[in-house]
């Protein structure tokens, strides 16, 4: 083994037999298509590889990551018997910094690997961007200020994004009903949501709000949409932002 190893930079790394040997470098054709997977997934930068074997919130949230070790293998499932669908996720807690984000993405990055590897096994491209991060609170300032300023432009890019999210595989809408949505905004999430819901696309939630107050914060028509075939996981711990990981 030389120290040219790859794995500590490829998604694939835990999944991958070649890990760790000579043959583990970056110009592996697996890592160049699933780093480039991961660019076009718009994950922060911070968050970057993390699975639900390595994330650090695994330890103080065992009965989640018990559920979700589960649910990963209905990924591949999917695959067999499509006509099973893959589960919704909704994580929430009203305490801030206690890893609902880092375990979105780390459910992100499982699906990529599992999309990734069971295409190639039955003989399929994977898909060119298989997960998406989409940051609602961004989204949501973003198109306000676009609005605000006639931003032809910028509103095009939201659209477009938009957009790509109703028909990515597996989404992961961060920070649902944290801020106030114009009846605008709230228009577009509607649609968002209804379209993956009416077409069986996988979803993973984070919220400050415990499900049914979505029904108060936006509507019962959005509450109703978000809970349909969907795995509600609390999270009961401190806030951990600022710690080192
Ligand atoms: N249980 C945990 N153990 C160790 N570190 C954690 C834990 N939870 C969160 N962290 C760290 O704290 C930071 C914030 O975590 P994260 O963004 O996942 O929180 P969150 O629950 O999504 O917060 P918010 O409700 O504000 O959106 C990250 O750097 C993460 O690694
Ligand atoms: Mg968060």
């Amino acid at each position: 083994m030389t120290n040219a190893t790859n794995a500590k930079h490829c998604v694939l790394a835990h999944a991958c037999n070649l890990a760790n040997t000579t043959s583990c470098t970056r110009f592996c054709p697996h890592f160049i298509a699933t780093d480039a997977r991961l660019k076009a997934a718009n994950v922060p930068r911070e968050y970057r590889l993390l699975t639900l074997s390595n994330s650090p919130v695994r330890a103080s949230e065992p009965t989640v990551y018990k559920t979700l070790d589960a649910y990963v293998k209905t990924f591949i499932r999917a695959f067999n018997e499509p006509s099973e669908p893959i589960k919704s996720v909704y994580l929430y807690s009203p305490t801030p910094g206690n890893g609902k984000t880092t375990t979105a993405i780390a459910l992100l990055h499982e699906y990529l690997i599992r999309h990734y590897v069971g295409s190639l096994q039955r003989g399929r491209q994977p898909e060119q961007v298989p997960v998406y991060f989409l940051d609602l609170n961004d989204f949501q300032a973003r198109f306000n200020l676009a609005t605000m300023t006639n931003d032809e432009a910028e509103l095009e890019r939201f659209k477009a994004e938009l957009q790509r999210c109703k028909n990515v595989p597996f989404l992961v809408a961060d920070d649902l009903g944290v801020r106030d949505a114009t009846p605008a905004f709230r228009g577009y999430l509607h649609a968002l949501i209804n379209h993956r819901v009416t077409n069986g696309l996988p979803s993973v939630y984070t919220s400050n709000l415990p499900i049914e107050e979505l029904a108060r914060v936006f509507d019962a028509r959005l509450y109703d949409r978000v809970r349909d075939i969907c795995i509600v996981l609390p999270f009961g711990g401190e806030s951990k932002r600022g710690l080192r990981r």
